[in-house]
């Protein structure tokens, strides 16, 4: 079996990393950056944590905040004419996954003719060229994109979140500083804990595992695991959010190299057409889509069980897959995850979109990479199960 691996050429990872960012560029010979961010980065100042590093090291540096939560085709295209407007030589993604997703997407448009589409690179085309390197500092804990080879763009024209893999979105480097996470409030910070879960097992579960994949993910699982209602609960916990950050990370790693699954196959549908944000839309689809797999995948999801520690290793594959389910639920319980219903999605709107839904989620591919691969029937029972839980 050869294994084909990716991650970023540098990592820097720890307390105070972000203050290396200057050092980092320079190490890599870039000196020109844009910086991609949103506005809340700037608003909140938060933005200074990189703006000041690299203007330390004597760099010019520019800043495009325009991104938007589930960035659009059309914010790729802004961010592209001001990429182009500029001598710039790197994207600096600087924030939750939306401003890394957007740096990604930048870099792959700009290094393509004028009047390309940022659609032509979805899946299961290959987007394997950026016009500069992009480097991710992330600021959640997080969707890992600061170490995957993965966008996720909204088509707004299509009502469609397109999955673009390739090496052009794999950062080259990736400063990864858990006290950039500090601040954030419960929700955003189970929310997007609940998304480095998912991508460990996803990952742990997918028909694209490898060994090494599988070495990340069991990693991330324990970090994960033990630390997600820590954070939760006590925001400030620097320890807690040192694990979280690094099981992000790592995660990140596992399903960049093993693709996620069924429950982002269906996530994406749902943040495309209700603006749910992904880890949430993540966390109401887990338990159900766990379930749905749970015989095909007994042995990966009892494994899990154990590493998370709601199993015994003297417990049957059965009764430990079992106890995944159950600590699923009791996740989403504790970290107060609403059921679509809950949120407030109009039944019949959500009802009248599930064949769409069922039919993105499967022409993402990931859906095929899960332990038992639903049709699209499946699909929309899994949908309506998952509604008002
Ligand atoms: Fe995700």
């Amino acid at each position: 079996m050869v294994v084909s691996l990716v991650a970023p050429r540098l990592i820097m990872m720890g307390g105070g990393a972000v203050a290396k960012l200057g050092e980092a560029l320079a190490q890599l010979g870039l000196s020109r950056p844009l910086v991609v961010t949103d506005p809340f980065m700037v608003s909140s100042g938060l933005v200074e944590r990189a703006l000041g590093p690299l203007r330390a090291a004597g760099m010019v540096v520019a800043v495009f905040s325009e991104t938007v939560p589930d960035p659009t085709d059309t914010v790729i295209e802004a961010g592209v004419t001001v990429f182009r407007a500029g001598d710039f030589d790197c994207l600096v993604g600087f924030g939750g996954g939306s401003p890394m997703d957007t740096a990604k997407a930048i870099a792959i448009l700009a290094a393509a003719p004028t009047a390309t589409h940022i659609r032509a690179f979805k899946v299961p085309a290959q987007a394997n060229i950026a016009a500069v390197p992009v480097i991710c500092v992330p600021t959640t804990a997080g969707t890992g994109a600061e170490a995957t080879r993965f966008t996720v763009i909204t088509d707004t024209e299509r009502g469609e979140k397109m999955l673009i893999a390739g090496l052009g979105a794999l950062p080259l480097a990736a400063v990864v500083d858990y006290e950039l996470t500090l601040g954030l409030p419960p929700r955003i910070t189970a929310d997007t804990g609940i998304d480095s879960l998912t991508h460990a097992l996803e990952a742990f579960v997918s028909a694209r595992a490898n060994p090494v994949s599988d070495d990340y993910a069991r990693s991330a699982m324990r970090l994960i695991a033990p630390n997600l209602r820590r954070v939760w609960a006590d925001p400030a916990n620097a320890t807690a959010r040192e694990a979280m950050m690094r099981g992000a990370t790592l995660a990140g790693l596992a399903f960049s190299n093993a693709s996620v699954a069924l429950v982002h196959g269906m996530s994406r549908p749902v943040g495309a057409h209700f603006h749910v944000p992904h880890g949430l839309s993540n966390a109401m689809l887990l338990p159900a889509v766990t379930a749905f797999g749970l015989e095909a995948g007994r042995a990966r999801y009892a494994e899990a069980a154990r590493i998370i520690g709601v199993a015994q290793e003297e417990d049957a594959d059965q009764a430990a897959a079992a106890r995944l389910v159950a600590e699923l639920h009791a996740l989403n319980h504790d970290l107060a995850v609403p059921t679509p219903a809950g949120w407030g999605i109009d039944a019949a709107k959500w009802e009248a979109l599930l064949p769409t839904m069922a039919a993105q989620a499967l022409a993402s591919g990931s859906p095929a990479n899960n332990p038992r691969v639903p049709d699209a029937g499946q699909i929309v029972a899994l949908y309506r199960e998952a509604f008002d839980g």
